[in-house]
């Protein structure tokens, strides 16, 4: 069995975090999303992984290299334009030469990983195996009509009115038959070559397409609550290390990741909690679910419940809660007089402000 890893995309999606790189690697507890998914694929015993990448293909190279960190054998290809998932698995027939494969989004997470389904799928070689997940707003998604035995009976790329709230998350796996489907497909509306349509197409000629519902998914939606939980999910699992200095003034309670060269001085951290490499933490207390990324700095304020991406500062503000603080970002107090709230805000941004 094979890997295909879509990691390409047009980052079209403006938002203030994923808009300065490749929406797969936005940083969940400070690992970028898409290495979930490699060390997920690697779990499942798959070794050899195509990854299809666009034009942030640079960015995702620097990040990936050629897998071996990961226990990986890496091959990158190349799609000119996203024209679509299935798109991707026609580009990459060459690669996959038959083999089943499971494919994975790079921008999706499953909380728990993908052995059971890979598992299943290596039993009961369906055409396609894929998971389902209830949403709150299915018209974003792929959404799967099943029938009273749970089989699948129908699907519908975003539908406007959908039916049902079970959408399709980003991990299928598939026999070689796809091809002959994905070979077939016309562009949908939005013109792309939809995998949702290379599934349906299955299901019509007689294909046995098997689902499993499962919960503990997400993808960046732009949700900013959506990514503290994910946040919290993950960190509630993180072993604790120290790999960085932390002075005697300091105290670290429960589940707390200070990692190499980073800096805790006369603060307060209760887990669980990530402290990215080169951050210093000084005069201050770090709440539960906090993830600090790389290079930033924060003193003299409290954070809690909070996500602060690569090289922020945070400067005598007070507490802090439920927050996204994006990179590079500074966060220092106004001037006395006139007691004023002075913002430079990124596109999209949202701010809550305490009265
Ligand atoms: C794609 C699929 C959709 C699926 C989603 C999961 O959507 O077309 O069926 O539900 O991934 O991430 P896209 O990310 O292209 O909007």
């Amino acid at each position: 069995m094979k890997a295909l890893v879509l990691a390409g995309g047009s980052g079209s999606r403006l938002r203030p975090i994923t808009h300065t790189s490749a929406k797969q690697l936005v940083p969940v507890a400070n690992k970028p999303v898409l290495f979930y998914g490699l060390e997920a694929i690697r779990d499942a015993g798959v070794r050899e992984v195509g990854i299809v990448v666009g034009d942030t293909e640079a960015e995702i190279r620097a990040a990936v290299g050629d897998g071996s960190r990961f226990g990986l054998e890496v091959t990158y290809l190349r799609q000119d334009a996203p024209r679509g998932l299935a798109h991707a698995v026609l580009i990459a027939r060459e690669y996959l030469a038959g083999d089943d494969f499971v494919m994975y989004l790079g921008d999706n997470f499953v909380v728990g990983g993908i052995d059971d389904l890979v598992g299943r799928f290596r039993t009961d070689r369906p055409a396609a195996q894929i998971m389902l997940t209830r949403v709150s707003d299915p018209r974003a998604f792929g959404v799967a009509e099943l029938d009273g035995d749970g089989r699948v009976v129908g699907l519908e790329e975003k539908p406007e009115h959908p039916k049902g709230d079970l959408a399709l998350v980003g991990v299928y796996l598939f026999g070689a038959a796809v091809h002959e489907a994905v070979a077939e497909l016309k562009p949908s509306g939005r013109g792309e070559l939809e995998i949702t349509d290379a599934i349906q197409w299955l299901i019509d000629h007689g294909h046995r397409v098997e689902s499993t519902v499962i919960t503990g998914y997400w993808k960046d939606t732009g949700n900013v609550t959506d990514m503290l939980e994910v946040n919290r999910l993950v960190l509630e699992s993180a072993e604790p290390r120290v790999e960085g200095e932390v002075d005697d003034a300091s105290e670290l309670i429960g589940r707390v990741v200070v990692e190499t060269g980073a800096r805790v001085a006369g603060s307060r951290i209760v887990g669980p909690v990530i402290v990215g490499a080169g951050s210093v933490v000084r005069d201050s207390y770090l709440g539960p679910f906090t993830s600090i990324d790389r290079d930033c700095a924060v003193i003299d304020s409290e954070i809690e419940y909070s996500i602060v991406l690569r090289g922020a500062s945070i400067d005598g503000v007070g507490r802090i809660e439920c927050s996204l603080i994006g990179r590079e970002a500074e966060v220092t107090p106004a001037p006395r007089v006139p007691k004023a709230h002075r913002l430079v805000l990124g596109d999209h941004s949202k701010v809550q402000i305490g009265k």
